[in-house]
């Protein structure tokens, strides 16, 4: 019988309370003891000051059942967040906080940890598991799906349902107001969120940070000329999607990038309107409306193919683990669940985090998509 632990690391995301019960269960069939590390690697600090026993901890198949005629009913796998928590204020790059972590890993005596997390947790926990000698399985999982070597991570496919829904509500009422709203979408360096979303929920002009890397005047002139060709088609609204890694002007981060990009096409419109351009001489304005998101694209019941990825990933990591192949990332390719080593995954995180650029691009070419200019 062995002893393991799951922690669940960085941003939140749907699908993490369904890894956690595979792993459990696919645990409990082995006879394993399972300890689910509370708040990622802040919860082994917690474990090192004995503000958590270690039996406390274990996680059984059986700690969510509900009352009454739904006595017995599993619910883990359709709540979204993680029932372990996903905060990490303790940072392990202070040498007291790495020194508790590895001290209360320690306490547990575990065989293997299994951390479910993304790009920008899991070269942090890898560098830990390093320097404590642990056996980690790493399961990647962010909406922002910007792990490479994995097709999708758990997540990334509810938060494109999400969203695609937004995209689709907003359609109506931008329609019966004659606006044109902006969407801002999360994903951080990414688009994969924004475009898979856009296509799906109809945008009309989609900016993504692989083909606009930063908000040229080319750019917001093109967006310009679609509203008015739409405008000369007949169609008084439109759906802008701008993903949040989309940079200003001065290629520089903007919080806000689609309140900016609606303040750029606004003053665009006017110096077209001034040269006398056609499409904007309309006395009814140009309506833009801004709509961030936000935090809704990380918090829904898992959808069906996230559920799905997180059971098999889950059960996946349990087999590593019984096969004692460690150090290794659990992956999705070709319609199959595959592993490959964590450290070659890593590098390439450390690499680009260095780089300061996106580890895991989307490829908009896959998608016979055209920029703006061509
Ligand atoms: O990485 C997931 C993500 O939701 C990104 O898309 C977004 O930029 C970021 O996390 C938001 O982080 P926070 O929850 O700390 O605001």
């Amino acid at each position: 019988t062995k002893k393991i632990g799951i922690l669940t690391s960085g941003g939140d995301c749907p699908g993490l309370n369904a890894v956690i019960r595979a792993v459990v269960k696919a645990s409990y069939l082995k006879g394993w003891t399972v300890y689910g590390i509370p708040y990622g690697t802040d919860g082994f600090i917690d474990i090192a000051n004995g503000k958590y026993q270690p039996e406390d901890l274990i996680l059984t198949g059986h700690s969510y059942d509900l009352p009454g005629m739904l006595k017995g009913l599993d619910v883990l796998q359709f709540l979204s967040g993680s029932v372990l928590g996903s905060l990490s204020k303790g940072h392990p790059e202070e040498e007291h906080n790495r020194i508790a972590i590895l001290q209360g890993y320690e306490r547990l005596g575990l065989e293997a940890l299994i951390v479910v997390g993304g790009d920008g947790s899991l070269d942090i926990i890898y560098d830990l598991a390093q320097a404590g000698n642990w056996n980690i399985i790493a399961i990647p999982k962010t909406i922002d799906n910007d792990v490479p070597y994995t097709d999708y991570s758990v997540g990334f496919r509810t938060a494109v349902e999400i969203v695609t829904q937004a995209l689709y509500d907003l359609t109506f009422t931008a329609a019966s107001h004659e606006r044109v709203m902006l969407v801002q979408v999360m994903g951080r360096d990414a688009g994969h969120l924004a475009l898979h979303a856009g296509i799906a929920g109809g945008a009309d002009i989609i900016l993504i940070p692989e083909l606009t890397p930063y908000l040229t005047p080319e750019t917001i002139n093109g967006c310009c000329c679609q509203l008015a060709n739409l405008r000369s088609s007949g169609r008084q609204f439109a759906l802008v999607v701008i993903s949040e890694g989309v940079k200003n002007q001065q290629q520089q981060k903007e919080k806000y990038i689609a309140e900016y990009l609606s303040h750029c096409i606004s003053q665009q419109i006017q110096v077209l309107r001034e040269a006398g351009e056609k499409a904007f001489c309309d006395p009814i304005d140009v309506d833009l409306r801004v709509t961030v998101l936000g935090h809704l694209q990380r918090s829904h019941t898992p959808v069906a193919l996230d559920r799905l990825l997180a059971t098999v990933f889950g059960i996946k990591a349990v087999e590593l683990i019984a096969e004692q192949r460690y150090d290794r990332i659990v992956v999705w390719r070709e319609g199959q669940v595959h592993s490959t080593p964590l450290k070659s995954i890593i590098n390439v995180l450390k690499q680009c985090h260095h780089e300061k650029r996106c580890a895991y691009p989307v490829d908009p070419s896959g998608f016979m998509i055209q920029t703006a200019r061509s």
